[in-house]
């Protein structure tokens, strides 16, 4: 027998903490396992290809975060194809009322199809 234990019932409370100490281990692991699974959500391969662009393209003035304005962009999700498309020439589609009046974007000589994947990217 432990030296350290005075009776019986000692020992049993020390296994209900023992327990529930693991339980409360068990828990705390299924939310951080739940809410990592939840922030990483798989991107299809358009969309993965779009973030890759975006992010080594639009970071410098986009927010990393796209439904967040960023240190000199305005915050681009669910930006149309139409806009993105436009955009890239510094253009924007007819009628279309920026959310910024500045004139400061880069231009950006993209192919269809990399504008497409940035659209997918860019719809949350
Ligand atoms: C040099 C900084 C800079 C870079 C790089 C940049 N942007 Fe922008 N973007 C801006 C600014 C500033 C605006 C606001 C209008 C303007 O000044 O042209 C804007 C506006 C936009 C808009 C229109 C937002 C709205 O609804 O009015 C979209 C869409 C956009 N950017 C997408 C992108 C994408 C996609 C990239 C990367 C391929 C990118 N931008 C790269 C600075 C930048």
């Amino acid at each position: 027998m432990n030296p350290f234990q005075i009776n019986g019932s000692g020992s049993e409370r020390g296994g209900i903490h023992r327990l529930s100490f693991f339980g409360f281990l068990l828990l705390l692991f299924f939310t951080l396992v739940f809410s990592f699974c939840k922030e990483s959500k798989p991107l299809s391969p358009e969309a993965e290809a779009g973030r890759g662009l975006y992010m080594a393209n639009c970071l410098a003035c986009h927010n990393a975060n796209p439904k967040l304005d960023g240190a000199v962009g305005p915050s681009v999700a669910n930006s149309s194809y139409e806009l993105l498309e436009a955009r890239m020439r510094g253009e924007y589609p007819p009628g279309y009322v920026p959310k910024r009046q500045s004139t400061a974007m880069t231009r950006f000589n993209f192919t269809e199809a990399q504008i497409k994947s940035l659209e997918e990217f860019l719809k949350q």
